[in-house]
Parts: structure tokens; C-alpha cells; sequence
């Protein structure tokens, strides 16, 4: 399980070695869907010291497995990881031609606060969205035991 949540790993800006390490200083937290012993997705969460704005590093649903409420699962366990780690805000930074992303995110609640320039390696401008988090209510009703996001592994979340 761990191989494969590696192999989806986004290794652009961080590398694995580094994710380990903001893991066990407690300064990130991951959030992965098994579904049939496959991950279907995982979240990456990372958190600055002294600040309650979280940032969504990485939102990925495996291609076999979109369009089946994973994603937005996932985002929700995300945000709860955020407010158990303190944090009042999750931020995030998307390319403004991913219209899947988008709609997930403006459906949870985010909104666009800011465009980055040249944010990614090709050059290209990212928006930034972000949502202000409430008291965690619990897991959303209906879901099945195998469909629950779960810690990556012991010591993963923060
Ligand atoms: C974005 C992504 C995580 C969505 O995952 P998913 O599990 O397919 O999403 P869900 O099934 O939970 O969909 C939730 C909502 O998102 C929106 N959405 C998801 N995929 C969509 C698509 N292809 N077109 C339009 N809207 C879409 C819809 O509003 C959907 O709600 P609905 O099914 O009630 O219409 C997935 O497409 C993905 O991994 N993309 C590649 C990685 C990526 O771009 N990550 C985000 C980086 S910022």
C-alpha cells in the first residue's frame, strides 16, 4: 500500500524523502481511499508552524476511480486533518484550465482569493482557493467501512 500511495506521490517540488521527513515533524498529514486493495486517492496536507492556514499540496483520485465521490471524500478528510492540526483555513493552488478540480473545490465551499503568476515548473498561472474551516461534524452518513480515507501509515498524520 505504501509503494503505491508513493507512486502517487506528486515529486515536482517535493520529494518523497522530504515528505517523509515534514511526516514525522508532524508538519503534514496524508489521507488515502483504498478501494479493492487499490489506493483509488490520497491527499496531501502540509502545515507551517505557528500558522492556522493549511495548504493542500496534492489531491489525487486514480483515473479508474473518478466520478465516484473520492475526490470529494477526500477533501473533507483533508479538511478535518486541517482543523484537528489548529488550523482555521485550507488553501490551495490549481491550474486554471482543470475544470474537474475547480468544480470540486467551488462545490466544497472554496473560493478564488488570488492568481500566481508563473506558480508552475511549465510557467503556467495557478488560482488560489481557499475556504475558512468549521467545527468537524464527523464522517459524511452512508459511506462504506472500505470507502473511509485512512492515515497512510502509522505516524502519517500530524
Ligand atoms: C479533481 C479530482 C481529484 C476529482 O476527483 P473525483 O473523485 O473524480 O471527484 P468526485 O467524484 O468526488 O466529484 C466531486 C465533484 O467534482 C466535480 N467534478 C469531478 N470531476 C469532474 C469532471 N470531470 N468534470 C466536471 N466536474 C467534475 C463535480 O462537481 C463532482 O460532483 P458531482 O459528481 O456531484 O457532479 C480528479 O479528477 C483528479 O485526481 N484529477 C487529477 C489530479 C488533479 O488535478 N488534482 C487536483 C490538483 S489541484
Amino acid at each position: 500500500m505504501l509503494a503505491q500511495l508513493e507512486q502517487r506521490f506528486p515529486t515536482d517540488r517535493l520529494s518523497r524523502t522530504s515528505l517523509r521527513g515534514l511526516l514525522r515533524r508532524g508538519h503534514a498529514s496524508v489521507r488515502v481511499c483504498e478501494q479493492d486493495n487499490v489506493l483509488a486517492g490520497n491527499a496531501v496536507v502540509l502545515y507551517r508552524r505557528g500558522s492556522a492556514i493549511a495548504r493542500l499540496y496534492s489531491l489525487v483520485v486514480h483515473p479508474d476511480y473518478l466520478r465516484r465521490g473520492i475526490g470529494r471524500m477526500l477533501l473533507a478528510a483533508a479538511e478535518a486533518a486541517s482543523v484537528d492540526h489548529g488550523c482555521r483555513e485550507l488553501r490551495l493552488e490549481v491550474r486554471p484550465d482543470n475544470l474537474p478540480a475547480i468544480q470540486l473545490y467551488r462545490k466544497a465551499g472554496y473560493v478564488v482569493t488570488d492568481k500566481i503568476g508563473k506558480f508552475y515548473e511549465d510557467g503556467t498561472d495557478a488560482l488560489r482557493m481557499s475556504k475558512r474551516l468549521g467545527p468537524v461534524t464527523g464522517a459524511p452518513a452512508g459511506r462504506s467501512r472500505r470507502q473511509r480515507p485512512a492515515p497512510a501509515a502509522p505516524g502519517a498524520t500530524a
